[in-house]
């Protein structure tokens, strides 16, 4: 039997370095005939450590998987100086990841704030490619600051299809830029009074997603409407060594796409 702890080692096709700390790697890989929007896997480099880290998009044709790798301590430091060519070592996916049957033919909000954008990249980029996939897509994407803006000219395709809303906490005095928190701009979008619907994805750091899910709640959205993805610390990713648990929710397993209902808890 295999072991599932052992990774395999991976060449990177592609590195492209987005800001001073984040880094798009695009890495050969041969694992997702069952692969879903939300997922993650576990990178690994030898004698250095191992890490949970998104699917930010890929493609199964042709073979290829992509992160977005913030630079922030022990491993991904080291995965800060790899380069194309160079190898990687994963194992996965992981993880529940969004059931996309949830979100068909409705009215999808996506609020994403800062490097919460990596785990949605790959379903709207999937919406952008599949018209009528969902009814209507709504984006408020938040950045710190003009400088931290990930995927800029994604963004600028997705403007051309969805209403995209993209606003940076502070204002660097360019003409049209919208400043402030996401929270902020949910009040500018047009809402049915029927919320049937409606279902909203909310990304980014628990304190964003905490006040993000209130303004929702203000405008009568019901929890079970609101999904979130959780970024908790992990280990070994297949509910095995409880480090990721709270109560008796394994992240790494439950989630790390948690309904408000369920997540409106781990939130506190
Ligand atoms: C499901 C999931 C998906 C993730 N997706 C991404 C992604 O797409 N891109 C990305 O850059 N990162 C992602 N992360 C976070 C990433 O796993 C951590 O940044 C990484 O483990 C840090 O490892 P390190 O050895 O470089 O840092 P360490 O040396 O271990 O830690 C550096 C600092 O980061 C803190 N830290 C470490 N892990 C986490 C964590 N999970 N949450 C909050 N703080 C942490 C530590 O407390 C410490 O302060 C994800 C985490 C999870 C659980
Ligand atoms: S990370 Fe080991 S149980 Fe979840």
């Amino acid at each position: 039997m295999d072991n599932i702890y052992i990774p395999k080692p991976y060449k990177i096709i592609k590195v492209d370095r987005l800001t001073d700390i984040e880094t798009l790697y695009r890495v050969e890989f041969d694992n997702m005939s069952e692969i879903k929007f939300g997922q993650f896997i576990q990178i690994s480099l030898p004698k250095i450590g191992e890490c949970p880290i998104s699917v930010t998009d890929f493609n199964v044709e042709e073979g290829w998987i992509e992160f977005l790798i913030r630079k922030v301590g022990k491993v991904t430091d080291q995965i800060f100086n790899l380069k194309a060519r160079d190898i990687m070592y994963l194992r996965g996916p992981y993880g529940n990841g969004f059931d996309f049957s949830n979100y068909e033919n409705k009215n999808l909000i996506i609020v994403a704030g800062g490097s919460g954008l990596a785990p949605v990249r790959s379903m709207i980029n999937y919406i952008y490619k599949h018209a009528g996939s969902v009814k209507k897509l709504d984006l408020i994407l938040g950045f710190k600051d003009t400088s931290s803006i990930l995927f800029k000219d994604e963004i600028d395709n997705w403007r051309k299809k969805f209403n995209t809303i993209l606003t940076v906490d502070k204002g660097s005095g360019i003409k049209g830029e919208k400043v402030g928190f996401v929270t902020e701009y949910i009040s500018h979008l047009s809402i049915e009074e029927d919320k049937s619907d409606l279902e909203i994805i909310i990304v980014g750091p628990p304190v964003m997603m905490k006040y993000a899910a209130i303004e929702f709640e203000k405008i009568k959205v019901s929890d079970d409407k609101i999904w979130l993805s959780f970024e908790r610390k992990m280990s070994c990713a297949v509910g095995k060594c409880g480090h990721c648990k709270i109560d008796e929710i394994y992240v790494c397993l439950d989630g790390p796409i948690f309904n408000y209902t369920k997540g409106k808890k781990l939130l506190d």
